[in-house]
């Protein structure tokens, strides 16, 4: 069985659409622990509520990032994943944790990159006028939300958006998306080399797109 070890800080909806699609076997993996850095996730309680181990590793324990990612990494490790998800995790990962687990960690942006790296995507889609804004799944390389993009998807912005609205969109699409990845991924349909994906062994020159 493939092997998830998902981390996270918040609510949580991203987890709760892969464990439906698990649960509905549209997903042919397992979700063996969720992990927090922070006590108060509501993700927390949704792997409580499904009975996947939840363990949390607060982060203010710790004296810096490097022993905070040390202690991550071995429980992750214990688990012996075939894959990491961030999804709504608040922290960066240090350079060797990431390059550690390269290939095998994943993240879910709320944007099309390249476009909009960092915090505030919503209001800086809005602010620019894009027509089309949405999220990419990409592998975590240490350079900041860079890694290759294995999908995006693609909503479009309405003339009356606000921020709270378009994240709205952009969040139905995020729960569409990240199940898919993870399953190209599962299914060994999809492959990281050396920076590169390749999509059933021909290299992905664009993200797969999907629209809301
Ligand atoms: C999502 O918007 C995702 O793009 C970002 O963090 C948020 C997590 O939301 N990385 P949720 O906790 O899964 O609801």
């Amino acid at each position: 069985m493939f092997k998830i070890v998902v981390l996270l800080s918040g609510k949580g909806s991203n987890l709760q659409a892969i464990i439906d699609q698990i649960d509905t076997g549209k997903l042919n993996a397992e979700i063996s622990a969720v992990i927090s850095n922070r006590a108060d996730a509501y993700g927390l309680k949704r792997a409580e509520n499904t009975g996947i181990d939840n363990i949390v590793l607060d982060h203010s324990h710790f004296l810096d990032r490097e022993s905070f990612d040390q202690s991550l990494a071995q429980i992750i490790n214990s688990y012996s994943p075939d894959l990491v998800v961030l999804a709504g995790f608040m922290r960066i990962l240090s350079d060797s944790f990431v390059e550690s687990f390269e290939g095998k960690l994943i993240n879910i942006h709320p944007s099309l990159l390249p476009k909009y790296k960092g915090l505030n995507t919503h209001k800086r889609a809005l602010e620019n006028g894009d027509k089309e804004h949405g999220a990419s799944v990409h592998f975590v390389i240490p350079e900041l939300d860079s890694g290759a993009v294995i999908v995006q998807g693609i909503v479009s912005v309405k003339d009356d958006d606000t921020e709270a609205t378009l994240a709205n969109r952009v969040h139905q699409i995020e729960h569409l998306i990240y199940p898919k990845a993870i399953n190209y991924l599962a299914e060994k349909n999809l492959e990281y080399k050396k920076g590169q994906v390749f999509l059933n062994n021909e290299l992905l020159k664009e993200p797969i797109r999907k629209y809301l």
